[in-house]
């Protein structure tokens, strides 16, 4: 008789209910490839009715997780309920029954991951979350075992589907906004609350477990510099695109060099090695392969010191494509149980060469597009380009986008490497110039080469 492996599922919503029907419609397959037969015995969600309309058998549903996470008879629990709070108390209490625990649930180990780790060492059962980043592209799994002898150098993604679907009508159809966010609500890519996607956290939520696996300590989400794409125009991708750019929203894991203080002591200590964790929409020029990644799709490039570069494209939001990532870690967890194994090259563990610290955006320097209003007079030009030069930021060029009438015009200008800091005190300047009307719009240059 072939070993079965019982599954409880605690969430049946856009992942759960396709991870349910692909256990239940490839169960010959997976059994012939693992040597182990995986069952869904337990299902827990709040609407019983939903569920059964959703042709998930009744005998599985309870609306109670605890009925789930404490039966005997259920091996290993799969998390896909979401949230951070409950969702928290479902991951514990499995591993405090030693039960293997597979999560797609990137807002939890963002916010409560090290003590799951720990809670999983702690009960010597894995805790599996390969869905969590990038959906059905297996990352974690390159970052964590295909790229272990390598340092990793920088991490850029496309790691939000909503949002790059979002930026992509807008791109390429001229849709609005809202309208398009309401469609990836439809199709299942944006969260159950989708400020999380379009202010940048989800993406934050990933690259920080992403900059944990990469630099082997646990990276607190208040060190992710956070910015999402709310304040992206339609003026700003069609400017974008005339000036030879795409705008992405970007998960960015850099190193940086600190800068040198003014002056130093002889006796100084030299700045520490540091990374930058951020996410923020960037102008990406059409060239470089991110540009073209379109739609839900994500991409993470990773540059190792030995591998150098290297992409991963695929799905990265969705049902389908997450339940692949989610199938992946059952089958890891099924034939860890079958074996009696632990054994995974262990996360979060400091590099030899000790750990280096994350820095703040304040720290480090980009070139910038700005959008300013301005009113249409001479002279106005001259007066931002003086408080920019007294900031010893150099403008690469100024466009006035044609077709525009009215008291008040748009100015794009494209500002060479700055400060962060730096650049935010002359744009708050130039915003209280009586000339200028409404926020200026700043958003980074992205120089790949770094
Ligand atoms: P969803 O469609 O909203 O489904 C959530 C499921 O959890 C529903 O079945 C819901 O039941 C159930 N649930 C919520 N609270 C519960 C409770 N207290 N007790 C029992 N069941 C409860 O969400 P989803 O899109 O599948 O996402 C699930 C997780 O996967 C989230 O952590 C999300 O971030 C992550 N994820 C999603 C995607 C994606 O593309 N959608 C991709 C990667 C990762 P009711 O329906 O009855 O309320
Ligand atoms: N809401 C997420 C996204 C789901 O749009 O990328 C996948 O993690």
């Amino acid at each position: 008789m072939m070993q079965q492996v019982n599954i409880g599922l605690v969430g049946a919503g856009t992942v759960g209910g396709a991870v349910i029907k692909a256990l239940i419609e490839r169960s010959e397959m997976l059994a012939a490839r693992l040597g182990v037969r995986l069952a869904v015995t337990r299902v827990a969600v709040r609407d019983l009715q939903k569920a059964q309309a959703a042709g998930i058998p009744s005998h599985l549903l309870t609306q109670d997780w605890k009925a789930v996470v404490h039966d005997p008879s259920v091996h290993l629990i799969v998390e896909l309920m979401g949230g951070t709070t409950t969702a928290r108390e479902v991951v514990l209490a499995a591993l405090g029954h030693g039960k293997p625990v597979v999560t797609a649930n990137k807002a939890l180990l963002s916010a409560h991951g090290e003590e799951l780790f720990k809670a999983a060492r702690a009960n010597t059962a894995n805790l599996y979350y390969e869905a969590s980043v990038a959906g059905g592209i297996p990352i974690i799994k390159v970052l964590r075992e295909s790229l272990v002898g390598n340092r990793v150098q920088s991490i850029r993604g496309i790691v939000n589907g909503t949002c790059n679907y979002i930026l992509t009508r807008m791109k390429l159809e001229g849709a609005e906004f809202s309208a398009v966010l309401a469609d990836a609500q439809r199709l299942g890519y944006a969260e159950a609350d989708p400020t999380l996607d379009v202010d940048g956290h989800d993406a934050a939520h990933k690259t920080g477990i992403l900059a944990s696996l990469a630099h082997g300590f646990w990276v607190r989400p208040d060190q992710v510099h956070v910015e999402g794409i709310r304040n992206v125009t339609r003026l700003d991708i069609e400017s974008a695109a005339r000036l030879g750019y795409t705008i992405k929203l970007l998960g960015v894991i850099k190193s940086v060099t600190p800068g040198t203080p003014p002056r130093r002591s002889p006796k100084a200590k030299a700045p520490k090695p540091g990374i930058l964790v951020a996410v923020y929409p960037a102008l990406v020029r059409n060239d470089h392969v991110l540009a073209s990644v379109n739609h839900a799709f994500n991409a993470i490039a990773v540059r190792g010191d030995m591998v150098g570069e290297t992409l991963f494209y695929g799905r990265g939001a969705g049902g389908d494509p997450t339940a692949s990532s989610v199938l992946s870690d059952i089958a890891d967890a099924a034939l860890d149980l079958h074996h009696g194994s632990h054994q995974r090259v262990p996360a979060f563990v400091a590099h030899a060469s000790g750990k280096v610290q994350v820095v703040s955006m304040d720290k480090v320097t980009s070139p910038y597009y700005v959008r300013l209003t301005v009113i249409d007079r001479p002279g106005v030009f001259a007066r931002i380009a003086s408080v920019l030069a007294e900031a010893r930021i150099g403008i690469s060029s100024i466009i006035q986008p044609e077709g525009h009438e009215g008291a008040t015009v748009p100015v794009i200008l494209m500002l060479h490497d700055a400060p962060q800091a730096a650049l935010a005190r002359a744009i708050a300047r130039i915003a209280r110039l009586p000339v200028v009307k409404d926020t200026p719009t700043v958003i980074r240059v992205e120089d790949t080469a770094d």
